[in-house]
């Protein structure tokens, strides 16, 4: 990872925190002693922006990263809710940076209660893990571009943090935005639809970005003990037993991001701990894809004053 570029959203925090931190190092020797070149990020040299919202927990991560690992992640301040934010965000990034070789679209937000919108009027939940994501990495494409160019493996890569919810995840347009059918859902119901929309995205990156050298790849984290739950402490409570450390789940994310064997499995789907599986069959539909991208596409031509595409 010498001299790679990364950023981690939401590396103030659970998986994130320790996909940019090195802690699963120990599990990883007990469990794939091969495979010690999978731990990577601050420890192994690349450069690591930590993308999350400016708080005290951001930087109280930066101070634990830096103790940890005596390296330091930089941060970008991101509120993937609000669209004006990414925007600030990746101008911040692309000011001081001239490419980029690895994206972990991480961040997510679980369950808020379903009033809560993003400031742009959109379903918190697919406003924040798919949409924002979806104009992050957009703005960031000319840097991916140039990173493909200079990387040793001649790829850029988007790892996108997806979830088993995909497969019981269902699609309503309608809900996207603010609405009486959106109203009428439970979180869970728009949280599950919002994984699967992240799914979708990262396997029509994989096919519309090939061309320009640019890797795209789903992984799970697994159930993983987290500040995740803030919106349902019962669940955890009860979960406690199954959750596994974050970092465990940073595993199938580090794997997608930086094994040279991932190379070959872009749009594909990585879960615990780093297995290839199938996508829910929704995500191979491209009909159903090109109405997702579509429909992202026309929101940023419509933020950004420009005609739709
Ligand atoms: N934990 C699990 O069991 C599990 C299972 C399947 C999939 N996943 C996926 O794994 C990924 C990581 O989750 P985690 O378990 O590590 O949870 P986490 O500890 O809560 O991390 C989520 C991160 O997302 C950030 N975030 C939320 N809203 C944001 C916003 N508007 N702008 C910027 N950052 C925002 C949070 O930052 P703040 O702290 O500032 O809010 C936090 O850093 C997520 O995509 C999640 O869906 C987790």
């Amino acid at each position: 990872m010498d001299r790679r570029i990364v950023i981690v959203t939401g590396g103030n925090s659970g998986v994130g925190f320790e996909t940019i931190r090195v802690r699963s190092y120990v599990f990883t020797v007990l469990e794939h002693p091969h495979d010690l070149h999978a731990q990577v990020l601050l420890l192994r040299n690349a450069k690591v922006y930590m993308a999350a919202r400016a708080s005290a927990k951001t930087t109280a991560a930066l101070a634990a990263l830096h103790e940890s690992t005596g390296r330091t992640a930089h941060h970008v301040p991101l509120d993937l809710a609000s669209l004006e934010s990414v925007k600030r965000a990746a101008d911040d990034f692309m000011s001081r940076e001239h490419e980029l070789h690895l994206l972990f679209n991480n961040a997510a937000v679980m369950i808020p209660p379903v009033e809560q919108l993003t400031p742009d009027g959109y379903d918190l939940q697919w406003g924040t893990n798919v949409l924002g994501h979806f104009y992050l990495t957009r703005l960031l494409l000319p840097a991916l571009e140039r990173g493909a160019k200079s990387a040793p493996d001649a790829h850029a890569r988007v790892v996108t943090s997806s979830s088993n919810g995909t497969y019981v995840g269902k699609l309503w347009p309608e809900t996207w935005r603010d609405s009486d059918a959106r109203r009428r859902k439970r979180s869970y119901e728009l949280y599950f639809q919002s994984k699967l929309g992240a799914s979708i995205i990262s396997r029509q990156g994989a096919l519309r970005w090939a061309s320009k050298g640019i890797v795209c790849i789903a992984a799970n984290p697994g159930m993983v003990d987290s500040d995740l739950y803030r919106h349902d402490r019962f669940a955890r409570g009860v979960l406690s037993f199954v959750l596994n450390p974050p970092s465990l789940g940073a595993l199938p994310q580090l794997y997608a991001g930086t094994m040279p064997e991932a190379l070959k499995h872009s749009g594909e789907f990585f879960v615990p701990f780093a297995r290839l599986v199938a996508h829910k069959s929704d995500v191979y539909d491209d009909a159903v894809g090109r109405l997702v991208w579509d429909w992202l596409e026309e929101q940023i031509a419509a933020h950004e004053g420009r005609p739709e595409p």
